[in-house]
């Protein structure tokens, strides 16, 4: 399955009774297995969790731990792109050329490099004193 065709279909499922605001986000894996997820609202607003969080936890759930390319849609003006919290979660598994496509439901889409997304990004390296 495409990642374009598996955000579309995850973002149909987003729980979004706040906002209003449906997003899908979708993972092809090291593997090749292809993960989703889509924005989960919560009334206490700070505890609903976003689709590329949801995606993640899908991959991390299956056994996997390497992104090779991720999608995600949503219905916006410009692709839309990922919220800080988000870069910092994908950059956590996926290396610096990982490519992220940002897209609307409209058709439009942007390709980013997680670099791109997330430079000067805070690694585990951050933490070495020795
Ligand atoms: N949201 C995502 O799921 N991913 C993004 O990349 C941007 C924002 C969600 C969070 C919230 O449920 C809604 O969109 C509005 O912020």
């Amino acid at each position: 399955m495409s990642l374009l065709q598996a955000a579309t279909e995850v973002r149909e499922r987003a729980y979004v009774p706040y906002s209003r605001f449906k997003v899908g986000a979708a993972i092809r894996a090291a593997s090749g297995a292809v993960y989703s997820g889509c924005n989960v609202e919560n009334v206490a607003y700070p505890e609903g969790t976003c689709a590329e969080a949801g995606a993640i936890s899908a991959m991390v759930a299956a056994g996997e731990t390497r992104i090779a390319e991720m999608l995600v849609i949503a219905d916006s003006p410009e692709p839309v792109p990922p919220c800080g919290g988000c870069r910092q979660k994908i950059a956590e598994f996926a290396r610096q050329d990982v490519r992220v496509t940002l897209c609307t439901t409209g058709g439009a889409q942007r390709v980013m490099t997680v670099a791109e997304l997330l430079p000067g990004a805070f690694t585990a390296a951050h933490m070495d004193r020795t």
